[in-house]
Formats: C-alpha cells, sequence, structure tokens
C-alpha cells in the first residue's frame, strides 16, 4: 500500500480510526538518526504514523526557526521508503488554530541544562508531542537519545498526564568519528565540522575514567572539558548528572549521565553518554 498523508487533525483521526500505531515525530530534516527510529517502528508495530512538523513553539530565537532546514519532499520520500504508513504534515494554523491557548509546562527537569539556555523550548516540545499523542493515540511513540534531555521530558509529562502508549528511547545514531547525526550539522563548515569531533572525544575519555574507576563527578567533568578547549568551541554545559532527574550529582551512580552543550564555529551542538561506576580502582 503506499503511504497515506494527512495534513489535517481530522484526517489523521479517520485514516487511523481505531488502530494503535508506531509513532515517529520529527520535525524533518531526516538523517539516518530519524530512519534508524522509523525502521523500528516498522519493526514493532503493524503500522508507523511520521509526523513532519517544524514546530515554532520550541524556537525561543526566531533566527533559528527561520534557519531550521525544510525539504518536505525528500522527507517524504524517505519516510515512505523507510516504509511508514501515514505521514501527518501539518500546517501551523492546523496545530496551533486561531484562538489555541494551552501549553503543557514541565517543571524542574524542563528548567535545567537546555532549559536555561533556551527559554520555553521545552513548552514548546511538550505542548506538541502532547498534541501528536492524543491525536494519534499510539501504542509506542520513538525519540532519540540524542536529545536526552528532551526524551526525560517527554517520559515524566507522559507519566504525569497518563497520555497513551508507551516512549520508547532509542539509542544515538554516529557517523564514523563518533559525531550524533544532528539536522544541525549541515550547517558546519567543513572546519568545524573536523572541530565537533572534540564532542564525541570529551564523552569518550570521560566514559573510559569512569571505567577506570573515577567516581568524582567535578573530576570526571574537568576530563571532558579538557578535549573541548578550543579556540572555536564555546562549551554552554558539560555535567554529570542523575540519569533520571538530571540533577547534578556528586559521585557517579548507576544510570548516571554526562550531558555537553557546545557551541561550535556557530552552531550550537548538544550530546550525551551514559556514565556508569566502573569496575575499576576507585580514584
Ligand atoms: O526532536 C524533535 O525533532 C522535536 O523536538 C519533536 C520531538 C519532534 C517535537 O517537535
Amino acid at each position: 500500500m503506499p503511504m497515506q498523508i494527512a495534513h489535517t487533525r481530522a484526517e489523521v483521526r479517520a485514516m487511523l480510526g481505531e488502530r494503535r500505531p508506531g509513532l515517529v515525530p520529527t520535525m524533518g530534516a531526516l538523517h539516518d538518526g530519524h530512519l534508524a527510529l522509523i525502521e523500528r517502528s516498522v519493526a514493532e508495530n503493524p503500522l508507523t504514523v511520521v509526523s513532519v512538523f517544524v514546530n515554532p513553539a520550541q524556537f525561543n530565537d526566531p533566527g533559528d526557526l527561520e534557519r531550521y532546514p525544510r525539504d518536505l519532499e525528500r522527507d517524504t520520500a524517505l519516510i515512505a521508503s523507510a516504509g511508514a504508513d501515514l505521514l501527518f504534515a501539518p500546517p501551523v494554523s492546523e496545530i496551533y488554530p486561531p484562538g489555541f491557548d494551552t501549553t503543557v509546562r514541565v517543571g524542574d527537569l524542563a528548567g535545567r541544562w537546555e532549559g536555561v539556555h533556551r527559554p520555553g523550548h521545552f513548552r514548546g516540545v511538550a505542548t506538541v508531542v502532547t498534541i501528536l499523542l492524543n491525536l494519534v493515540r499510539p501504542a509506542r511513540a520513538y525519540f532519540g537519545e540524542k536529545d536526552y534531555q528532551q526524551l526525560q521530558v517527554i517520559r515524566r509529562m507522559h507519566a504525569d498526564l497518563a497520555l497513551p502508549g508507551e516512549i520508547v528511547g532509542c539509542p544515538t545514531v554516529r557517523e564514523a568519528d563518533g559525531l550524533a547525526l544532528s539536522s544541525r550539522n549541515v550547517r558546519l563548515s567543513p572546519e568545524a565540522r573536523r572541530t565537533a569531533r572534540a564532542i564525541p572525544r570529551a564523552l569518550a575519555a570521560v566514559v573510559a575514567a569512569a571505567e577506570a574507576g573515577e567516581t568524582d563527578a567535578r573530576r570526571l567533568e574537568a576530563i571532558g572539558r579538557a578535549e573541548l578547549h578550543a579556540p572555536d568551541i564555546e562549551v554552554d554545559y558539560l555535567a554529570v548528572v542523575d540519569g533520571e532527574t538530571l540533577a547534578p550529582i556528586a559521585r557517579l551512580n548507576p544510570g548516571s549521565r554526562l550531558l555537553v552543550a557546545a557551541e561550535v564555529g556557530g552552531v550550537r551542538l548538544i550530546d550525551n553518554a551514559a556514565v556508569d561506576p566502573g569496575e575499576g580502582e576507585g580514584a
């Protein structure tokens, strides 16, 4: 069956009826990370819906919204070839019709890290994801671990608001040199792209130190920061945190996470890694 395309809330509801599909919410500009989410949904559900919606409510910088890459024709072809059954590509007026006046706000979890640097960002994400979950009523919805804080914020609101289906976090897809795939990578100059390798290097250095037995979060952060010490890298934050609450921790615990955000050649990149306490000698 050829993939169907819906542009309105009513069309999605009519096309799905009582069926509970897999859902992959995206903002388009698809890369292999998105395709991995779609392929997983196709493997785990009889029906897969992919949404493409560049959500203005989650951009705190109008310039960033304007520059966000858009190519619906290319995205449509990729989504169809990955085996999805339904593409939902609504205009802004369909998600936020005249009179729209509701936002979903997650508390402390959304106020940290990205929440400090991008005020209002997670309110926009939480609001649009709530609308999508309620419209599509998926059995499972798939999100990448690359946006780790986003995934935790979505898990929190999903549990708190008893939203439908299950939230499935999927591993980050990386380039051969370790850089996490992101729709923003296309904006890196060749030089900035080379410099950006420092981010996965910093993650690897911290993970290796933890495996070797370092458990002190501040010392681990210093190891990560040393890798990012370069004139054209500006670190917004590099922090070892609790993997669920994202609160800073003093010592590693099972499930701790390293979160990084840095601007490289004017492009803001984020990444993260699991940092579990290792078997090595404690330092
Ligand atoms: O991760 C994204 O692409 C977006 O934040 C999402 C989840 C599709 C909501 O707009």
